[in-house]
Formats: C-alpha cells, sequence, structure tokens
C-alpha cells in the first residue's frame, strides 16, 4: 500500500472514501442564522405558507421580497464558522468528496469549499418567474421591492426551494449517486425531517456507508447511524476530525 493510499483510511480502519457530507441550518447557527426549527427557529416566528412557497409569490411578491431581503441582510453580516472551515479542509485533503447542503446562506463557499450541491438553491441566486434567466446577484438588499428579470421583464425570485418545489433534479442525482458510493458519511445539524434530503442518509446507510451524526439532539436519523455526536457543530466537528483525519 502507498502513502497516499494508507491517508485515505481513518485512524480507527474504517474507509474515508468516499467521503460525503450532509449539512443542515445547523452548521451555520452558530454563526448567528436561525435554524428554521426548535426555540427560535424561523418557522415558529414566520408562517412558511407565507412566505416561501410559489402560492405566496404569486400573491404578494414584494411581502416574499422584503423577507428574503431580511435574510440576505443577516446572512450578508454573518461569517463562517470553524465547522464550515473544517469541511473546505477536509475537501483540500480528500480527494474523493462530496460536500451536499440544504442550506441556501453560502457559507459553505465563503468558507474555501470549492464544489458544493446546494439542494435548496442560493439567496444570491435570482431566477425569473417566467422564463429560465438565472443569475447571481448579491445585494444586500435588493433595492427594487420586486426585481424584474433582465431577460423578459417579468418578476423574479430567489433561486431558492420553496415549499412545494421539486429540487433541481440534477442537483439532486448527483447527491444521491454519490451517498450510493459513499463509504462515510458525516449528517451535520439538520433535524432530518424535509424529503427527499432526509433520505439522502438512507442512499448511504443502504449501501453500507458508516453513517456519523452531528446535532444538539437526537433526530429521526439517529436510530439509523452508527454514531451520534452531540453537541453544537464546530466542537464535534473539530474533534471528530482531530480523532479521524490521515496521518501520513
Ligand atoms: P432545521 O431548522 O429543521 O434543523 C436544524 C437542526 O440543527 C436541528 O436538528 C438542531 O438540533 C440542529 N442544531 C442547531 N444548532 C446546532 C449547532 N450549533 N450544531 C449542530 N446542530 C445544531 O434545519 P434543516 O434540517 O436544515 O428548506 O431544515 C431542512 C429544510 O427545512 C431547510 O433547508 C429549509 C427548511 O424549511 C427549505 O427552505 C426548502
Amino acid at each position: 500500500m502507498t502513502g497516499s493510499n494508507e491517508t485515505r483510511i481513518l485512524m480507527t480502519g474504517i474507509d474515508l472514501e468516499p467521503f460525503v457530507v450532509l449539512t443542515g441550518a445547523g452548521i451555520s447557527a452558530e454563526s448567528g442564522i436561525p435554524t428554521f426549527r426548535g426555540d427560535g427557529g424561523l418557522w415558529e416566528k414566520y408562517r412558511a405558507v407565507d412566505l416561501a412557497t410559489p402560492e405566496s409569490f404569486q400573491r404578494d411578491p414584494e411581502l416574499v421580497w422584503r423577507f428574503y431581503n431580511w435574510r440576505r441582510e443577516m446572512v450578508a453580516n454573518c461569517m463562517p464558522n470553524q465547522a464550515h472551515k473544517t469541511l473546505a479542509e477536509i475537501e483540500h485533503l480528500i480527494p474523493d468528496y462530496t460536500l451536499i447542503t440544504q442550506n441556501i446562506d453560502g457559507l459553505h463557499y465563503a468558507a474555501g469549499s470549492q464544489n458544493v450541491l446546494e439542494l435548496h438553491g442560493s439567496i444570491w441566486r435570482l431566477r425569473c418567474s417566467a422564463c429560465e434567466e438565472r443569475w447571481e446577484d448579491r445585494r444586500a438588499p435588493v433595492p427594487e421591492p420586486v426585481p424584474a428579470c433582465p431577460a423578459c421583464g417579468e418578476p423574479a425570485r430567489p433561486d431558492v426551494v420553496w415549499f412545494g418545489e421539486s429540487l433541481d433534479i440534477k442537483i439532486l442525482q448527483k447527491a444521491q449517486q454519490a451517498a450510493a458510493r459513499s463509504r462515510l458519511m458525516l449528517i451535520i445539524g439538520t433535524s432530518a425531517i424535509v424529503h427527499p434530503a432526509a433520505a439522502i442518509p438512507l442512499v448511504a446507510r443502504n449501501a453500507g456507508a458508516r453513517l456519523v451524526e452531528i446535532n444538539m439532539e437526537a433526530t429521526p436519523l439517529s436510530p439509523y447511524v452508527d454514531e451520534t455526536l452531540l453537541g453544537p457543530a464546530t466542537e464535534q466537528l473539530a474533534e471528530w476530525w482531530l480523532r479521524n483525519r490521515p496521518h501520513n
């Protein structure tokens, strides 16, 4: 076995590659971004059906834009935390590595990750509500009450997946394929109740991967994982990586 092959085996003897990570809102909580569920969660304060559905955008696009502008400003003032940074470090060290996120905040990219499967889209992209046009827009806030599509002039919306909408099939398939061939999956800061994302770890488990979950509390996924590490993502991930990172 060559030195480079040895780096792909965990110190504990389990395969490190292919390595897949699935993140949720909990990984950004320590950056100051509220999660969706639980104490202080966004969906406790706001009704998702009023703000994150295609029907709500049709009914009142200005209200939906006010909500997303508020979120844009909040995220623009937040920095990636140590957990985002550790994942970026892992990407640079592990060749066969896939990062899948449900988050739309862009903090994985801000931390230095280069390949991220953003299952639920990005708050930093807009798309036309009528045609196929998509573009980056990092203004916070977007100054117009409802921005217009540069191609056709119809109202633009955040390029995020709303309740009742389908995920981008190509991104979802890439995520499922990565899970199906993984040997190790870390699941960080997700309540694991929103599908289809919540089923991705089960794809990995059915394929024989080892599953490690990091969360403040047990989730519906906990009975199916090999290990649940309870505590904040910054601390738990740093400790896990220190215990398991390959040594040449
Ligand atoms: P949730 O808000 O449902 O769950 C956040 C999870 O993070 C919970 O299980 C918390 O216990 C955990 N958590 C909180 N703080 C943490 C910390 N510091 N370290 C580790 N874990 C922590 O968020 P998601 O599972 O991401 O979808 O939600 C999934 C989807 O539901 C979101 O992408 C969004 C939402 O509606 C759309 O908008 C389409």
